[in-house]
């Protein structure tokens, strides 16, 4: 028998640095108020912006598909896992992103794989900006491509790095609202540059997609800036409360995919009751603009709060509000104070967040009420005084 003391060894270093991670089990259907236990506590944390995770719609919807076809779809897509649901899935979505045509990966992470590993060839390079989701900066390195980094806040480096003649074609890869800072890319000036330098611009919509314009299509239609943007990542599992992801662009680029990514050939296709969740969700972000408002409300309300407290809150603008703790213990031990006042909120540690800069990552969910807003606030301020925050 071999021995795992090596990562014994390893676990040991994360205990002593304050970064051991261990998820906390949810015994209730994921909404505002969850049960951990038994016991009743507001979560802040989780990705289900709209509410929708157990939408009795989306519920209803996915029991009808599973009582017809079953729940597996027992091959991948290019064996015989397509099912009259990814087909629809794919056609909805690509209208509802007004592009030629999408594809269904089973997850956000796959799709960031598939189209980075795929998509560019050994003589481009991607450029990516710093605070890119871990599913883009792995995929970048897997990549045939180069790779390098550019700043958000400062795009005189990505600008220089588009002005080198050194590469055939250039990406630029950005998340439009950013998971862990809550902050905003630049799309306007992104697509400027992309359109000076010829380049590509690929956008994870993950955590505006549901949340931000008119008819949920993320930050891009916000901005009016859908038909500029070459690839369209739009991952299901958070607003919509679903599972997997979609890719939305031209024809060509879904042919390509489909033919030479290999996370999508080789892999089991999605549940066609998966697709009915999305399509269900895909119904109700169109047609329910009450519930972007409402988050929109909540999460103004909730930095207005967090002002007044003076709490470090980056740049954030959008309804994932990092406060910045500073130190991974500090953060953990404030993390734990909340839970114990039935507060939810974890604290984001290195790796996922640069050294000295954990923090509470707070989510806003389109149905927290008021006085749920104020407790968090207010037992925030409590315990961030105690701690010297
Ligand atoms: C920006 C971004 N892209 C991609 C992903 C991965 O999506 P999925 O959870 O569907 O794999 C996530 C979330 O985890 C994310 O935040």
């Amino acid at each position: 028998m071999g021995s795992f003391e090596f990562l014994e060894n390893q676990l040991k270093e994360l205990i002593n640095a304050d970064l051991l991670r261990q998820p906390i089990t949810i015994d209730s259907p994921q909404r505002p108020v969850v049960t951990v236990d038994g016991v009743e506590k507001v979560l802040f944390c989780s990705n289900n912006y709209l509410n929708l995770a157990s939408d009795r719609r989306i519920v209803d919807s996915v029991k009808a598909t599973v009582e017809k076809y079953g729940f597996g779809s027992a091959a991948s897509r290019l064996i015989t896992g397509t099912m009259t649901h990814h087909k629809q899935l794919e056609e909805q979505f690509a209208s509802f992103f007004k592009k030629q045509s999408a594809l269904f990966f089973p997850s956000g992470w796959t799709a960031n794989e598939a189209v980075l590993t795929a998509i560019p060839q050994s003589n481009d390079i991607i450029l990516l900006d710093k605070l890119d989701h871990a599913s883009i900066i792995d995929a970048a390195k897997a990549s045939k491509a180069a790779f390098r980094t550019f700043r958000g806040d400062d795009l005189s480096k990505l600008e220089r790095l588009l002005a080198l003649p050194d590469h055939d074609r250039k990406f630029i890869v950005t998340e439009s609202v950013f998971s862990m800072d809550g902050n905003c890319a630049d799309l306007k000036r992104l697509v400027e540059l992309k359109n000076k330098y010829d380049a590509i611009l690929i956008v994870d919509e993950a955590h505006a997609v549901g949340c931000m314009g008119d008819t949920g299509a993320g930050l891009a239609q916000a901005l009016g800036l859908t038909d500029q943007i070459d690839i369209i990542i739009a991952p299901l599992g958070k607003a919509f409360a679903a599972n997997g992801a979609v890719v939305a662009s031209e024809k060509t680029v879904t042919d390509y995919l489909i033919n030479k990514a290999r996370p999508f050939i080789y892999t089991t296709s999605p549940s066609p009751a998966t697709c009915s969740a999305a399509l269900t969700a895909l119904d109700i972000v169109r047609t329910e603009p009450a519930r972007r408002q409402k988050l929109q409300e909540n999460t103004n309300y909730l930095h207005d709060k967090f002002n007044k407290i003076g709490l470090n809150t980056l740049n954030s603008t959008t309804h994932i509000i990092p406060v910045v703790i500073g130190d991974a213990k500090t953060a953990v031990d404030i993390s734990k104070q909340l839970f114990d006042k039935d507060l939810i909120v974890l604290a984001i540690r290195p790796p996922t967040v640069a050294r000295g800069t954990s923090r509470l990552r707070i989510s806003v969910q389109s149905d927290h009420t008021m006085a749920q807003l104020d407790a968090l606030a207010n037992t925030l301020e409590d315990i961030c005084k105690t701690a010297m925050v």
